[in-house]
């Protein structure tokens, strides 16, 4: 098990003092795959850095295995005396050596037909058997990023840390070797920590999804759970689609709607009053697959909010109310889904996902409705009452 307590990295720019890591806490259990999601700048791999060994932080402590690796009390560890692997950002192989040699760099303390026959073994592991004595820039970047992985396997480390292994590679390349990679640090048992600022990567990989933003952890958990109770409206953006519309809560304890754009919605227990004690004035996050749209036949007066109504065929878990009209403005097709982008009456656009199937035309007057409950966050013009 990983173990990272109130790390802090400030970096010296000039006059001014850039705080890289600001008390950052991190989990990583052993055998398991954590991400690290956040923007660029977010401090990323200045985490990996620091538990790799590259860089020391200025406070705080980091624990592998029951073992100090840096704390104030100790002489920080060497990094090639950690039991960490690495795949940098880019492989960064060494362009001057074969395959082969790359992939034995760190077991050159081993006897030489000891070596081999791991290197050979690595090589099968990650596909790419027979291709030893090719140099770098005679493989593909997806074949690059395999021997990155594999030099840094080859050690048998307890740790494997990966700064965006698959951001230069093409999109569906990304993605099979994504699935792939994981796979095999699961057969291997392999504790893994891998930042990136890609969101469907971090999520689908995870078991464990920290989020950072300048610095901090500002999230961390199951995937499913950071995605589906987004600590604030921002992060509801940063981790998927979605559209943030002002809203003014009412009612208290179970029963708290909010009125807004799309009606009057039922608000998810956990935002509402007691998240926002004495505030009425709010932020409302709808994320695409909340919505449902329905072609509207022929005129029909818009009413402000329509009464309520339960259950639905579609979504049978949640609950729909109320609703607006919009127009149709553009409609993005994916293969397996589509968004419908629409504009209220009011202005507001929105995005909906509808199945790849479902076909609509720019101007069509459709009825938007909302899954509910939603999500809502004190907004940056709330006020106290
Ligand atoms: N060696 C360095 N010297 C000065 N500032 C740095 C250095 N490395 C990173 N930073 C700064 O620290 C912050 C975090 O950088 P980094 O860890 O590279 O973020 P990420 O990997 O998430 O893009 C950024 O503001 C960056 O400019
Ligand atoms: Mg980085």
């Amino acid at each position: 098990m990983l173990e990272v307590r109130g790390l802090r990295k400030c970096y010296t720019t000039g006059r001014h003092p850039t705080a890289a890591l600001d008390r950052v806490d991190l989990t990583v259990e052993k055998g398991s795959f954590a991400t690290v999601l956040g923007p660029s700048g977010s401090g990323k791999t200045t985490l990996l850095r620091c538990i790799a060994g590259f860089e020391r932080a200025d406070a705080g402590t980091i624990r592998l295995a029951g073992r100090d690796l840096d704390s104030p009390s100790i002489s920080s560890v060497r990094p090639y005396d950690r039991d960490i692997g690495v795949v940098p950002q880019e492989g960064a192989l060494f362009p001057h050596l074969s395959v082969a040699r790359n992939v034995a760099f760190g077991i050159a303390d081993r006897p030489r037909a000891r070596r081999r026959e791991r290197v050979e073994q690595l090589l099968e592991l990650v596909g790419l058997q027979g291709l030893g004595d090719r140099r770098p820039h005679q493989l593909s970047g997806g074949q690059q990023q395999r021997v990155a992985l594999a030099r840094a396997l080859a050690p048998e480390p307890r740790l494997i840390l990966l700064d965006e292994p698959f951001s230069a590679l093409d999109a569906q390349l990304r993605v099979e070797l994504r699935e792939e990679v994981r796979g095999l640090l699961r057969s291997l048992g392999t504790t893994a920590l891998l930042v990136t600022h890609d969101q469907a990567e971090a999520m689908t990989l995870a078991d464990h999804l920290v989020v950072m933003r300048g610095g901090r952890v500002v999230a961390a958990g199951d995937p499913r759970q950071v995605y589906d109770e987004p600590v604030d409206a921002e992060m509801g953006r940063f981790l998927g689609e979605a559209v943030v519309v002002r809203g003014t809560l009412a009612g208290s304890g179970d029963t708290v709607t909010v009125d807004c754009v799309l009606g009057r919605l039922a608000v998810a227990a956990e935002t509402g009053a007691d998240r926002l004690p004495g505030r009425t004035d709010c932020d409302v996050l709808v994320r695409p697959e909340q919505l449902r749209v329905q072609r509207l036949d022929g005129p029909v007066e818009a009413p402000p909010w329509s009464p309520g109504r339960t259950g639905s065929a579609s979504a049978p878990a949640a609950t729909s109310t109320a609703g607006a009209t919009a127009s149709v403005v553009a409609q993005s097709f994916y293969g397996h889904d589509a968004l419908v982008r629409v504009r209220l009456d009011d202005g507001t656009q929105l995005a909906v996902r509808v199945p790849g199937s479902v076909r609509f035309g720019v101007g069509d007057r459709v009825r938007v409705q909302v899954d509910t409950p939603v999500w809502t966050y004190a907004g940056s013009a709330s006020t106290a009452t």
